[in-house]
């Protein structure tokens, strides 16, 4: 249960007491947006994050309590980012939700749509946006039924970093993103894919995305300034699940 819910004209917070809780309410949300769609569209289109935050909402939904409460021969599983790594690598963000989740629950093989972080950075972005297009069809504008993202405490999302040009892109779906520092590739959905989503998720946590999240969800229109703070999807809605430590700087 969330100890308290702010409306923002970015999308609301809902604040839980720690990582557990708030990855119980994303568990639930995911399985209802995954009923939503199935039944009105015999499938459900989501894209997930790496990092550490949503290690624990893969965990839940492989658990023998929800794996069963969601029809995985329906669902369709993308990456929002990754690092050009292979897949078997510690580093790897398919690699964290396969040990967590998809080990652990019976999604079809050609479901899971992985972005080939082991080729060349460009070569896999526009593999992967062809994969994209092939699945939502070629004239349409992929609509995610869900996407969940975290934050950096430099306020970046999926591997979208503040002051990158990749923030400006407004035709290609997915790009290659080269980071100076620490001198990394990686493969990120681009803005108007997250923001063609129907439904973003943010998964924050700990005290050390408070500065930023004080940023992004408080009122001005600094949140702009920050790739996190640029996720407005059109017609979809946007909720943040953040435990209390993070929301420690929120003014409500
Ligand atoms: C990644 C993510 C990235 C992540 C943030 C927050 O590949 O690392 O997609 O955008 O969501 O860096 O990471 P934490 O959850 O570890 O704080």
């Amino acid at each position: 249960m969330a100890t308290s819910v702010i409306e923002r004209s970015n999308g609301k917070a809902e604040v839980f007491p720690d990582l557990e809780a708030l990855s119980l309410r994303a568990a639930s949300i995911f399985v209802s947006a995954s009923r939503n769609s199935i039944s009105a569209k015999m499938r459900f289109a989501a894209a997930i994050s790496g990092g550490s935050t949503p290690r624990r909402l893969y965990a839940v939904l492989g658990s023998e309590v929800y794996r069963h409460q969601v029809d995985w021969k329906h669902v369709h599983l993308f990456w929002a980012d990754e690092r050009c790594v292979p897949k078997e690598d510690e580093a790897s963000n398919f690699r964290s939700a396969f040990d967590a989740l998809l080990s652990k629950v019976g999604l079809p093989k050609e479901n899971i749509h992985r972005m080939k972080g082991e080729e060349v950075p460009e070569k896999a972005a526009r593999d992967y946006e062809e994969e994209i297009r092939r699945f939502f069809g070629e004239s349409e504008r992929p609509q995610f039924d869900l996407i969940i993202l975290g934050v950096g405490e430099d306020g970046h999302t999926a591997s979208l970093f503040p002051g990158s040009k990749s923030l400006e892109e407004t035709v290609r779906l997915v790009l290659p993103v080269y980071l100076e520092e620490p001198k990394k590739n990686r493969i990120t959905l681009t803005l108007p894919v997250l923001n063609d989503a129907d439904q973003i998720l943010f998964l924050a946590a700990g005290p050390s995305k408070a500065a930023i999240l004080a940023e992004i969800l408080g009122d001005g229109e600094r949140r702009k300034l920050f790739p996190a703070g640029s996720v407005h999807p059109s017609h979809g809605t946007v909720t943040w699940l953040i435990d209390q430590e993070a929301a420690g700087k929120l003014r409500d």
